[in-house]
């Protein structure tokens, strides 16, 4: 459908909790090395939410930001996705609560579900709305309390998460404008859902000893099927952005991917042959913030001023479900 709207990116914004947890700290309770760490994933350190933050009170600060960079404020905000895999509670959803931080009462909110590819999913429904005229302002969070959903003494897991919070506000602007998303693709393939999985059973049998003892409440990962996988469907997924959009790699400014893992990056890169010093890595300081980990990449590099009015970012993501996609921003 062609529409006369499409979502543009006005605000953006990020957090980070103060915590900062080293390899070298790792080293002192798990069988692990600073350099098996940063040889195999590009992680140094991580940071780690404190005891009164939650994915809900790290989306709040993101989003604040968001707004004031957009200049909108909360009564003008028409919608709410927090895309996270760690609610704060199992309901009400945690955009209900940032929606009463920020007290923008006159917007719908609510959660979405893709874990790692969560941030691009969120992006398309927003981008969805806009098109269609239906709203002006909607805000895009992706916020992650990874660091309660990892089994602490698992070292193929816990050493590559880590937790914050990304945001941006989109504006609904007129097609002719310059500036905007420019496609989204998302896809979904549940054959794979147990490549990563928090298996145990809430829905199914109810918080019980046995998913207790066996430590089901914890993300469980077949670390490396999931890298094949995630170099394929990362690669193809942001070759179809390209095409839809007539871009050549030259033409891009960005690719802001999702950080898993440096060494994914560095094989999509590859088989892309998309130039390294063009990819906005955050890993090495947050390591792996899942659904946050594509919003802060965007203030990071805004902040280093590697973002500038016209550039061309293309992102992409793969995560649990499976779920991966793809977008091109204009900024
Ligand atoms: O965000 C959602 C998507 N997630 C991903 O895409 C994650 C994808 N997977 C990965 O990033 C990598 O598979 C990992 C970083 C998780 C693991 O790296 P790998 O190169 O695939 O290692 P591996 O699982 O094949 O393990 C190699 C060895 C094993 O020892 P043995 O069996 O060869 O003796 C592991 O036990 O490394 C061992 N190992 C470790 N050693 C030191 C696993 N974790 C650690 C560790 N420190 N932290």
């Amino acid at each position: 459908m062609n529409s006369i709207f499409k979502a543009a990116v006005a605000g953006t914004g990020a957090y980070v909790p103060e915590k900062v947890l080293t390899n070298k700290d790792l080293e002192k309770s798990l069988d692990t090395s600073d350099e098996w760490i940063t040889t195999r994933t590009g992680i140094k350190e991580r940071r780690i939410a404190a005891d009164n933050e939650s994915a809900s009170t790290m989306a709040a600060v993101a989003a604040r930001q968001a707004l004031e960079s957009a200049e909108v404020s909360p009564d003008e905000v028409d919608m709410i996705i927090v895309c996270t895999s760690t609610p704060d509670v199992l309901f009400p959803s945690t955009a209900c609560f940032v929606q009463k931080e920020l007290q923008a009462f006159n917007s719908a909110a609510y959660d979405i579900s893709a874990v790692c590819s969560g941030f691009v999913f969120g992006l398309s429904i927003a981008e969805q709305y806009l098109k269609a005229g239906r709203y002006e302002n909607i805000l895009v969070i992706g916020s992650e309390a990874n660091s309660r959903i990892v089994d602490w003494s698992d070292r193929s897991t816990c050493i590559l998460f880590g937790d914050g919070a990304g945001a941006v506000l989109l504006k609904r602007v007129e097609q002719k404008e310059s500036i905007g998303v420019l496609s989204t693709h998302i896809y979904s393939d549940g054959s794979l859902s147990d490549l990563i999985v928090v298996p145990g059973a809430i829905g199914k049998a109810g918080v019980n000893k046995k998913d207790i003892d066996d430590k089901n409440y914890f993300i469980k990962m077949s670390g490396n099927a999931t890298f094949k996988v995630a170099v394929k469907r990362m690669s193809n997924v942001i070759l179809e952005a390209l095409e839809y959009n007539n871009l050549k790699i030259d033409d891009v400014d960005h690719l802001i991917p999702h950080q898993a893992n440096q060494r994914i990056v560095s094989a999509v890169a590859e088989k892309l042959n998309f130039p390294e010093e063009k990819i906005i890595m955050t890993i090495q300081k947050y390591g792996n913030t899942s659904a946050a980990s594509i919003p802060i990449g965007f203030e990071d590099a805004k902040r280093a001023g590697k973002i500038k009015p016209g550039d061309i970012s293309v992102l992409g993501v793969v995560g649990a479900g499976l779920t991966w996609g793809s977008a091109v921003i204009k900024w």
